[in-house]
């Protein structure tokens, strides 16, 4: 895999993950201050951070007391290297206790929205209200700090909420600065990284393009030819739109139509790559192999398993078509490449991405979204000139609605489905909710219920609605939709798609759910 080197160069901030909720939130903050954020674990050695020569470094929070055992540190050195540091939370105990102040045990946490005094506004609250609404998350508190440090704000149950000792490059807050409910955090961290760090606003979609375009070049060289695999996702989408940009006719995209895609999608992607974006395309009409593998199976991993299966022996089949193709794009993001970085999670589900090719493929993978979160994603897409329906599509799973029918897949219960699916799709975008719900959609459970429609006595189908609000999908909540929208929904399922007598709304969030049904 040569996407090692696919890293950044230029400014950047490294935020150190001391086990935060946030650290993920903290980088985007910063990116969104047009600055280039990654996240390391805090295991990095001060020479190691010397070795980036960042143009900034945020310690985050994290959910350990910096007096208990095993209490993860930073290296004092780091202190020393003239790199100005931001301590958030954890972050801004760690750097008082290591410089010499001191955080007490307090009896009781202060956590929430909290009212904050600001007595100096020093240079990172400078241009903030003397009084202001703060997001509180700890348990300790720093109560006292070294002399070079000026201690600029406080809460009732913090002495110190934010200090600073700009000569030294050191500053901390004990609240969030990066979540929704610190309305001047945003202020606070832009203030650190573009003052305190003297950081360039630079960091934007168009120079994204350019770097990586100039990147894929270099890999894959003057002849070499690429193959991407699209999802209809729109990850797939703008790694490919990415890669054509860079390399031209000598990139080819197989589109495998799995029979499992939602209402009207497979025509949509064929016509908005063939023609729109011109790239050639390979349209493997695969529905016939995919229902034939899945007669019988009902278990929700064996399922994922088959789909997976047939569509690596179909891509396979599909690849022997491009000469010559010794390069595959895929559309890995940067919260993947964290979260493989980190320590084993517990497996909930196997995922089945387009990536969820074999060890043993015989190809070099080309990531250029490596670095990226998805709503950079989606400027990079919208700056390619990739229309909004592929843009803001909501995420959709591998293994299609076939992770959305409990029980057998058939053609007959995808049609129910994706007629359903249409119609809760169709009505969140007739109420102008398409980017502020994560995904919705509908889930065929397989239960039969007693109705009547018309004096008659049904048996028929259930439909589920499904909708959730996320930043990310490791959680969500689901999305309160208006009860007239929902009403619409479900009169207009019941009505419009035969075989279905009754509708309901999932409420659960994630935890304890999963978005997906299965
Ligand atoms: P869950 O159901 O685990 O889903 O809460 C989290 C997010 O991931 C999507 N999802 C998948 N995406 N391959 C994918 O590419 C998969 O196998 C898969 N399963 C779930 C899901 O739609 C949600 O956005």
């Amino acid at each position: 895999m040569a996407t090692e080197d696919m890293v950044h160069e230029g400014e950047t901030v490294l935020v150190v993950d001391f086990g935060a909720q946030y650290a993920q939130l903290i980088a985007r903050r910063v990116r969104e201050a047009r600055v280039y954020s990654e996240i390391v674990p805090h295991s990095i050695t001060a020479a190691e951070i010397a070795d980036r020569a960042p143009t900034g470094i945020i310690l985050s929070g994290g959910p350990k007391s910096v007096h208990v055992d095993g209490a993860p540190e930073m290296d004092p050195k780091v202190y020393e290297l003239g790199i100005p540091i931001l301590g958030i939370c954890y972050g801004a105990q760690l750097i008082a206790h290591q410089n010499d102040g001191t955080v007490g045990r307090n009896d009781r946490g202060e956590y929430g929205r909290t009212t904050m005094k600001v007595d100096i506004a020093g240079s990172l609250l400078s241009g903030t209200p003397g009084e202001q609404t703060v997001w509180m998350s700890h348990f300790d508190a720093i109560t006292e700090v070294a002399d070079d440090f000026t201690i600029t704000a406080r809460t009732t149950d913090a002495p110190v909420a934010a200090f600073e000792a700009p000569e030294r490059g050191l500053y901390g807050v004990q609240y969030h600065p990066e979540v929704g409910h610190t309305p001047f955090g945003q202020h606070v961290i832009e203030r650190f990284v573009h003052d305190a760090c003297g950081a360039h606003a630079d960091w934007t979609m168009a120079s994204v393009i350019d770097t990586q375009v100039d990147l894929i070049q270099k890999q894959v060289g003057d002849s070499g030819r690429v193959i991407c695999a699209l999802s209809g996702g729109v990850d797939s989408a703008v790694a490919a739109a990415l890669v054509h940009k860079a390399v031209g006719d000598r990139l080819t995209c197989v589109y495998v139509d799995t029979g499992l895609m939602r209402a009207g999608e497979s025509d949509q992607i064929v016509e908005t790559f063939e023609r729109h974006q011109h790239i050639e395309l390979i349209h493997v009409h695969a529905a016939d192999r995919f229902f034939e593998n899945l007669q019988g199976v009902t278990d929700p991993e064996a399922k994922r398993k088959t789909i997976g299966e047939q569509f690596i022996r179909v891509f396979e089949a599909a690849k022997h078509q491009v000469e010559g193709a010794a390069y595959l794009v895929q559309g890995t993001l940067y919260p993947d490449v964290i979260e493989s970085g980190t320590a084993e999670a517990a497996k909930i589900k196997s995922h089945h991405n387009v990536g969820g090719l074999p060890d043993d493929i015989e190809f070099e993978l080309v990531e250029p979204l490596r670095l990226l979160f998805k709503d950079e994603v989606r400027a990079v897409g919208t700056e390619l000139g990739l229309p909004d329906e592929i843009v803001w599509r909501q995420p959709f799973p591998g293994p299609g609605l076939g992770v959305r029918i409990i029980g057998e897949v058939t053609p007959g219960r995808v049609a129910v489905l994706q007629a359903a699916d249409l119609i809760v799709r169709e009505e969140i975008h007739n109420a102008g909710l398409d980017r502020e719900i994560w995904q919705a959609f509908a889930v065929l459970p397989g239960i039969n219920s007693v109705g009547v429609m018309g004096d008659e006595r049904t048996y028929a189908d259930a439909i589920i609605i499904r909708a959730v609000t996320s930043e990310d999908a490791m959680t969500a909540d689901w999305a309160h939709l208006p009860y007239e929208l929902l009403s619409t929904m479900s009169n207009r399922i019941i009505n419009e798609v035969s075989g279905v007598n009754r509708v309901a709304y999932d409420i659960t969030s994630k935890p304890p759910g999963t978005i997906e049904w299965e």
